[in-house]
């Protein structure tokens, strides 16, 4: 999957339109996690050195096709222009004549950030008028938006059938598809992938292409109370994924041909509720009080999964191994991600949840490669072309 790479592009004194994933948290104006801008940078600073214009697109959070003030991506242009250290001009919308201008007085190595593009309903359409109207603003187009490659937007996808190739990747595709590529298709083994997190019917896809391509598949967090209850116990409290039950029972079933492949928990911690302050017990997998429900994994657990850690070569990992959030049940996840950052294997983080925890325990900077992608990088496991990535020139 090579494609062609953003510095083999001649850029100077050209428009080149970089869609960016600027989705970040924001909450009264205020960034809490500024990861996927910083992780743009590489690219825009690149064509800021090569003399390019840079217009840059995102969405941020789920207008609806309407403005809506507090989804701006002003807060996100000056954030941006504090770490790249220059400044970047804020357009009042991503189309139109306002935004027409101001790309007409751009020089060589200015930087515009277009308004959210899901302000207009065409964008999620894929509306071609709203593509074609985006096209107008550039010469060429650069796609940096791994984080949204999974969705066949007008900035995303529909925008490239009115503008002439090359469509390259920016540095941070380059580097997602690298390290989750090479994780898939050509690992070190042992290869591990570790999933948590709640719904089996989410991950069904990413469990199926893994099966295929691992060496161990380890299970957690809060799926597994959907494989203990098709494996026949009493769960409890502890919430499970009625649709996924027989999905879950065929899985096991698949599995029985392979004994060690697919581990599950051995025990785990379980809670009156889940708020600080619950009661907790530790208890085997099988023997699952009523009242209660599962929040963690065990102790036991915890080792026999770090002695696969240590071993492996590749590890992939995607979902935590409980509700990490609260400290009281963070324990399992954190000594899994320790494990993982001490391990000398290639450790490659997939989503959301499990970049939130790495977050928390300070161990980010541990890991080989954090994925940048949540509901992308899922797709991406799951073995799925992604269209943001299908309509970039290959190499
Ligand atoms: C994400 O945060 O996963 C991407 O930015 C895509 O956002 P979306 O799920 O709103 O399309």
């Amino acid at each position: 999957m090579s494609k062609i790479i953003v510095n083999n592009v001649d850029v100077k004194g050209k428009r080149v339109f970089v869609r960016v994933d600027f989705n970040v948290p924001i909450k009264n104006g205020i960034i809490s996690d500024d990861r996927r801008i910083r992780e743009a940078i590489p690219t825009i600073q690149h064509l800021i050195n090569q003399g390019a214009k840079v217009i840059l697109a995102s969405h941020l959070g789920k207008p609806k096709g309407i403005p809506v003030p507090e989804l701006s991506l002003a807060p996100v242009c000056v954030r941006l222009s504090e770490l790249i250290r220059r400044s970047v001009v804020m357009a009042p919308d991503c189309i139109g004549p306002a935004v027409a201008k101001l790309v007409d007085a751009m020089k060589e190595g200015d930087v515009l950030m277009l308004e959210n593009v899901r302000f207009h309903k065409g964008e999620e359409k894929n509306d071609p008028e709203f593509a074609k109207a985006l096209s107008a603003l550039a010469d060429l187009y650069v796609d940096d938006a791994f984080g949204t490659s999974h969705r066949a937007h007008a900035s995303t996808e529909g925008i490239t059938r009115f503008m002439n190739p090359p469509f390259a990747a920016g540095f941070l595709i380059q580097k997602e598809l690298k390290y989750l590529g090479d994780a898939l298709d050509n690992p070190e083994r042992p290869f591990v992938a570790i999933l948590g997190g709640m719904k089996v019917k989410d991950k069904i896809r990413v469990i199926r292409n893994l099966l295929k391509k691992v060496d161990t598949l380890i299970i957690g967090g809060g799926m597994s109370y959907t494989f203990f209850r098709a494996k026949g116990y009493e769960i409890g409290a502890s919430l499970f994924d009625k649709d996924a039950l027989e999905i879950a029972k065929d899985i096991l079933r698949e599995a029985e041909s392979q004994p060690g492949k697919i581990l599950l928990p051995i025990d785990c911690m379980v809670a009156d509720k889940i708020d600080s302050g619950a009661q907790t017990k530790i208890v085997p997998v099988d023997q699952i009080p009523e009242c209660y429900q599962g929040v963690d994994i065990g102790p036991q657990t915890v080792e026999l999964y770090i002695k696969i850690i240590k071993e492996a070569r590749t590890i992939v990992w995607n979902g935590p191994m409980g509700v990490f959030e609260y400290d009281q049940f963070e324990k399992g996840t954190r000594r899994i991600a320790e494990a993982m950052a001490n391990s000398k294997a290639v450790t490659v983080i997939g989503g959301g949840d499990s970049a939130a925890a790495l977050e928390k325990f300070g161990l980010a900077g541990k890991m080989t490669h954090v994925s940048t992608g949540g509901g992308a990088s899922l797709e991406f496991l799951e073995g799925i072309y992604l269209p943001g990535i299908a309509i970039l020139t290959d190499a």
